[in-house]
């Protein structure tokens, strides 16, 4: 081999480490060398605001299904008050969805294909939330429909559940590259609009579907192996209902000798259920 191939060869070693690296990491989509903001540019607005330009007045009453595209959410924190008003002037399931779709406020948005909002009905008494779509949720735009999907569906079976009778949403509704866990950040960015989808469906049972759904939903901070298996009280609109956390079946898939504990969790689930 000449001295010139075998430097191109170990430059393309290099090359796939460090795209390796990337993958690793969640980075699975090459955009650029520079950030872009792809809200504002759609806009044809530039990318830096000008100086004195309004962002989007967070004290401004939200009506349901009013749009928010041409607001600026800037800070995080501002983000979530937004969320918070959004989701609190949704009197629908169909307001609320529509408000989320013109949500720009969580970045998780501009590398999802679609937003992934609810499924199943509307009238469920419980009501499963897991962390956030997969490539396959992302695709179809319905949660729960890839390999964990599957899952699930054999789990609601042995409890005798049919996938129809209930209703499955996640704490964030945009994957997150590279099905990473949502950050802290995205997590209490979407809260408010799970919390007001919990609302609306108003089921009897909540069961949360691995830690971030938990920790987010029932204020906890331990880990999932401490929190599964042990009900919890779920303020819910003017209501308190039941709620259980438990595994997500994504990590089941992973570790299977955890189904046991999964089992013991759905059977308890079940005669809750056969109760209300
Ligand atoms: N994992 C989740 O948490 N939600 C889905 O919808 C799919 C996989």
């Amino acid at each position: 081999m000449t001295e010139t191939m075998t430097g191109a060869t170990e430059q393309f070693d290099l090359l796939e480490e460090t795209l390796r690296w990337y993958a690793e990491a969640g980075v699975d989509i090459a955009v650029d060398e520079t950030p872009h903001n792809r809200f504002i540019e759609q806009r044809g607005e530039t990318a830096n605001p000008k100086p004195g330009m309004s962002t989007f007045a967070l004290n401004q009453p939200v009506m349901a299904g009013s749009s928010v595209k041409e607001s600026l959410v800037k800070a995080p924190s501002d983000a979530a008050i937004l969320a918070e008003q959004l989701a609190g002037a949704a009197k629908t399931l169909e307001d609320l969805q529509n408000a989320m779709k013109d949500f720009n406020g969580c970045a998780l948005k501009a590398t999802a294909t679609q937003m992934v909002f609810g499924d199943g009905s509307k009238n469920a008494k419980i009501m499963f939330v897991g962390e956030g779509p997969g490539r396959e949720e992302d695709n179809q735009g319905l949660p729960f429909v890839g390999p964990a999907g599957q899952l699930l569906n054999k789990m609601l079976k042995s409890i005798h559940l049919p996938r129809a009778d209930v209703y499955i949403a996640n704490v964030v509704p945009w994957r997150p590259p590279g099905n990473r866990t949502p950050t802290t950040q995205e997590l209490a960015i979407c809260k408010p609009f799970i919390k007001r989808q919990i609302e609306l469906i108003d089921p009897d049972i909540l069961v949360c579907l691995g830690g971030p759904a938990s920790q987010t939903l029932l204020e906890q901070k331990q880990g999932i192996v401490s929190l599964r298996g042990k009900w919890h009280d779920y303020s819910c609109g003017e209501r308190v209902i039941t709620a259980m956390p438990t595994f997500h079946p994504a990590y089941l898939l992973r570790q299977p000798l955890q189904k046991r504990l999964s089992w013991k969790d759905f059977q308890a689930i079940e005669s809750v259920f056969r109760k209300s």
